[in-house]
């Protein structure tokens, strides 16, 4: 497996490549990412994983300087998965004219209208700066296939836009979201809490599967278990950002008539801000 920090050494060792599988990450990897790395290698001959914690999808007050940073140990993973080139790039390798403080990346990527509600609302500027990144990376590695997670549901509609609006020949891939053994969603933050917050944590997938339940049984009144989840898990002690059933193709405010579904939520637990969802058909 080959390590890679430039683009220049990148595109040259990609350059007699047919088919390219990409896994973009900002590394820290876990299990979850190991099975996107499965799935680009399912589907591709050269499978290449970015590792690179981007500063333009961070807030000012958000975790970009304290994100857990574990290249090597990520490298151990990748190579045991079978990936063929890690791309790990510096800050100035992907903005060029990065002076040290100031991206000065002054063309963007503006994200679609479903990237302004939810996490979006919570973050603003997050997901252009995923996208603008992506968009990138993309350019970069010229992959065939690029797989993400269904965790960042929200993420993953933003970059199937991304790809239908500007014509990209990319086929994306969604990986199921890997779970701890207490339903809890795998992510690079859990590193975050605590063990008894860890213990706790899955209170957020046991309160979406309640609603998926509900949905099941027929019940439509979305927005009245949208109440009820809040209540539920603030009198728990999480601060909730949002509980929302939504249309899993748009992430429009779900009504009676869609049979694709989407409940996503957002809470932080102490200072640590999960994010979980559950699609599902009804
Ligand atoms: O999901 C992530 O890890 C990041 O948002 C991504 C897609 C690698 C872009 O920085």
């Amino acid at each position: 497996m080959q390590i890679i920090h430039t683009v220049t050494e990148l595109r040259n060792a990609l350059k007699n490549q047919t088919s390219v599988g990409f896994v973009p990450t900002m590394g820290n990897l876990h299990a979850g990412h190991i099975r996107l790395v499965e799935l680009a290698r399912q589907r591709a001959s050269c499978v290449v994983v970015s590792i690179f914690v981007n500063p333009l999808q961070f807030g000012a007050n958000e975790d970009f300087s304290s994100y857990p940073r574990t290249l090597e140990a990520d490298c151990e993973k990748l190579k045991a998965a079978g990936a063929d080139m890690v791309f790990a790039p510096s800050v100035h390798e992907m903005y060029a004219d990065f002076d040290g403080t100031h991206l000065n990346q002054s063309m963007t990527i503006t994200p679609p209208p479903l990237a302004n509600a939810l996490c979006g609302a919570a973050r603003p500027g997050h997901f252009g700066g995923v996208a603008t990144v992506v968009m990138k990376l993309f350019n970069i590695v010229m992959p065939q296939v690029a797989v993400f997670g269904k965790k960042d549901f929200q993420q993953l509609l933003v970059i199937k836009e991304l790809v239908k609006q500007f014509n990209l020949p990319i086929q994306i891939v969604a990986g199921e979201t890997m779970r701890e053994e207490s339903g809890l969603a795998m992510s690079s933050r859990n590193g975050y809490l605590t063990p008894e917050q860890k213990n706790t944590a899955a209170q957020l997938q046991q309160t979406l599967q309640q609603i998926v339940r509900q949905i099941k049984q027929g019940d439509s009144d979305f927005a009245g278990q949208e109440r009820a989840a809040v209540r539920a898990l603030s009198d728990k002690g999480w601060q909730v950002d949002y509980v929302s059933v939504r249309s899993a193709a748009n992430l429009a405010h779900a009504t009676a008539q869609d049979t694709h579904l989407v409940v996503l939520a957002a809470a932080k637990l102490g200072n640590t801000r999960l994010i979980d969802n559950i699609d599902f058909l009804r």
